[in-house]
């Protein structure tokens, strides 16, 4: 039983990551409510990005050098029209991220400075004290967003259903976090700003909080889903049994750090011209073939970084430090881990899904930006520029904002720790097989065995939020199944190449999951 609250919000958004700020910013003085289980700024994968936002602003760059580079990587599948005004938009994104006070790194002249990552062509990453980039837009957009009245923020509370007449959407359904309580959430307009899938899988750079719920309750609702067989694995996550895993941020590669194993050989010089700076899927596959034949991967800065790693590289020298590897010193050992999803709802250009009233952005969505396989720093870029897309659409469609009467709700977080050890249990099962048989080398077999895991698990399990994990990971192991070639982030090694007739994004329903 659900209680819903009397008032109907004009706009509510789930998730707190950047996505969810962003849009709330861009829609104010307009009443918007952000439902999120755990504080804003926290459990947020924005908040750990490490590289920064990808924007052509240096006199010898341009929106369409970066749009060439984001296509040269997405596999053939990029939506070139998202492409380019992503790309076109980057910088008024980026002064908007200025003013909201994101201190980007910046020159005496207040030029901002650009670190490099790999398979861009120019120096365009525009970013926060080497690796700080998330941490301090997040710290700066949750300031922004505490000092607005006009934005209410309802922490504690998981999304667990759309509601909806139809195809209509009219609603969010939450349950509060650690406990059974329901609450309606009925808004004029919807917006998933849920985030990824990151901990569908055992080793993952993401937040629990990244668990595919946003991805299932649209397709709960019947939403068209894009691309959901295409997973980015970083390469270079930290392998010290960590969970989530810390990130080696690819701007290390950047400045010349190397790829090494056991026996010292810099095994990317025979994969790929670009080396420790090709296309990150190459990457992640060379290293997981290191990993998995026992020769293990190792990242080597003694060289490109040597002393200077704490300054430069402050969050990753932390995470080395607390797992006993000084960087200055000794390679870091590494392994690939889940890192981002290019495939999710189905959005256009300005944030819509095939449901009427529901809009969708950041991971969650696939607009098609990054095809299979997505350029390093284009996430939080594509984030900011739909946000405020979506932003701009739902003013557009109702230009007068109703006056907010929000209800009193105790929303004080209560302790999370409420899955019982049925449930504990079938997230490990559920963790592993997308890990081992959904993760960065994929066949027929395992993805056929993995949806057998998958509908047992289903079996098992009783609550809405766990249902719903399995859900997203059957979603992604069935395009999986499905898409026989391999391309991008999606490796299958029984169809070891690209096939020509499978150039082309995929668009599923929970439908097509279900006869899979
Ligand atoms: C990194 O710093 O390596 C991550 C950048 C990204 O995922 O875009």
């Amino acid at each position: 039983p659900a209680h819903v609250a009397r008032h109907i919000d004009d706009v509510v958004i789930l998730g707190g990551g950047l996505t969810g700020l962003f849009c709330a910013l861009k829609l104010a003085p307009r009443p918007v409510t952000i439902l999120t289980a755990s504080p804003i700024g926290e459990g947020a994968s924005s908040s750990w990005a490490q590289g920064g936002v990808a924007a052509a602003v240096s006199e010898q760059d341009s929106a369409q050098s970066h749009a060439r580079d984001t296509i040269a990587v997405g596999g053939g599948i990029c939506a070139e029209k998202i492409v380019r005004l992503m790309t076109e938009e980057a910088g008024e994104r980026v002064r908007d991220l200025l003013g909201y006070g994101v201190p980007f790194d910046q020159d005496l002249e207040g030029r901002l400075q650009l670190s490099r990552e790999a398979a861009h062509s120019q120096n365009r990453i525009v970013r926060v004290r080497g690796d700080m980039a998330g941490r301090a837009i997040m710290d700066a957009l949750v300031a922004a967003v505490r000092k607005t009245p006009s934005i209410r923020v309802i922490e504690g509370y998981l999304g667990e259903s759309l509601i909806c007449q139809g195809k209509h959407v009219t609603g969010i359904l939450a349950r509060r976090r650690g406990g059974r309580e329901r609450l309606a959430f009925p808004a004029r307009a919807v917006v998933l700003a849920s985030g990824g899938i990151g901990h569908l899988y055992a080793v993952t750079t993401n937040p629990s909080e990244a668990n595919g719920h946003g991805l299932a309750m649209a397709a709960k609702a019947g939403a068209i889903l894009a691309d959901p067989e295409f997973v980015q694995f970083h390469p270079t996550a930290l392998n010290v049994g960590r969970d989530p895993a810390p990130l080696a941020s690819e701007a290390l590669r950047g400045e010349g750090a190397t790829l090494v194993n056991s026996a010292g050989e810099r095994f990317m010089e025979t994969i790929d011209p670009l080396k420790e700076l090709a296309p990150r899927d190459v990457v992640a596959r060379a290293v997981f073939a290191e990993v998995t034949s026992g020769r293990g991967a190792f990242l080597d800065c003694r060289q490109a970084v040597g002393a200077s790693f704490p300054e430069r590289f402050p969050t990753v020298h932390a995470a080395c430090i607390a797992a006993g590897i000084d960087p200055v010193k000794k390679p870091i050992p590494i392994a690939p881990a889940e890192h981002y999803h290019m495939g999710g709802i189905l959005t256009d250009a300005n944030g819509r899904t095939s449901l009427d009233n529901l809009w969708a952005a950041g991971e969650v969505a696939s607009t098609g930006a990054h095809g299979a396989n997505r350029l390093a720093s284009n996430s939080l870029l594509e984030t900011v520029v739909f946000a405020a897309r979506v932003a701009e659409d739902i003013q557009g469609l109702m230009p007068t904002p109703r006056t907010a009467h929000w209800p009193e709700i105790d929303h004080t977080i209560q302790d999370a720790s409420e899955r019982n050890e049925v449930e504990r249990d079938a997230i490990g099962i559920l963790r592993d097989t997308m890990a081992t048989k959904v993760g960065v080398v994929r066949d027929g077999k395992g993805l056929t065995e993995a949806l057998a895991v998958m509908n047992a698990l289903e079996r098992r399990c009783e609550r809405l939020s766990i249902l719903n994990m399995i859900t997203a990971a059957k979603i992604v192991a069935a395009a999986a199944l499905r898409r026989t070639e391999s391309r991008g982030g999606h490796y299958r090694s029984d169809f070891p190449e690209a096939d020509p007739a499978q150039q082309h994004r995929t668009y599923v329903t929970l439908k097509d999951v279900e006869t899979v």
